[in-house]
């Protein structure tokens, strides 16, 4: 299995670093959001093949925490482009300076969005936890490249004016937490 995390020597190098740019502070909280998607990522691979046949009950739930997180990923990616990046654009001067990370968003999408469909229209006694892992696999490379890169690409920002970056990271955080109790697809099956 290679979906990864991010080990404690670079979550310890992000959050001690030498300088006091908000650029590394940036790096870091976003690293710390990139392991949450990581580690939840990481546990439905990992218990997908151990849920009970029988039990109807949990494979639903299971089937939910699925969707739940699917759904934060892309509570996350969309609020990154629809402000935070162009923000960092306008910040830097430099057109296109988010691109890659955006074209990464882009690479790992049409696998996610098979996995997602899979765990919203599954039927209970129709699920496979082997398809489940299968999904996973065909996303999950370029959705860690990603995970890490974007972080690299943070913590590039330290050449630019540390105060607007940390406003606006603070405006992407606001944002997230303003919009993130709203499950868009509730399926009770
Ligand atoms: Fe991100």
């Amino acid at each position: 299995m290679y979906v990864c995390q991010f080990s404690a020597e670079v979550l310890h190098h992000l959050m001690y670093p030498q300088s006091s740019h908000a650029a590394y502070y940036v790096a870091t909280q976003m690293a710390l959001a990139h392991n949450g998607i990581l580690r939840g990522l990481n546990s439905i691979y990992l218990q997908a093949t151990h849920i009970p046949r029988e039990d109807l009950d949990a494979i639903r739930d299971f089937l939910t925490y699925c969707q739940c997180w699917c759904e934060s990923m892309h509570h996350h990616h969309d609020a990154e482009e629809k402000d935070f990046f162009p923000s960092i654009e306008l910040i830097s001067d430099v057109k296109g300076i988010m691109e890659r990370n955006i074209e990464q968003h882009r690479a790992f999408t049409p696998g996610f969005d098979l996995f997602q469909e899979y765990s919203r229209t599954c039927l209970p006694r129709d699920y496979d936890g082997r398809k489940i892992r299968s999904l996973i696999e065909a996303f999950a490379e370029p959705l860690t490249q990603h995970l890490h890169d974007e972080i690299e690409t943070l913590r590039g920002l330290d050449v630019y004016d540390s105060g607007r970056i940390r406003q606006a990271y603070q405006r992407l955080e606001k944002s997230l937490m303003a919009t993130d109790n709203v499950r868009r697809t509730l399926s009770y099956k």
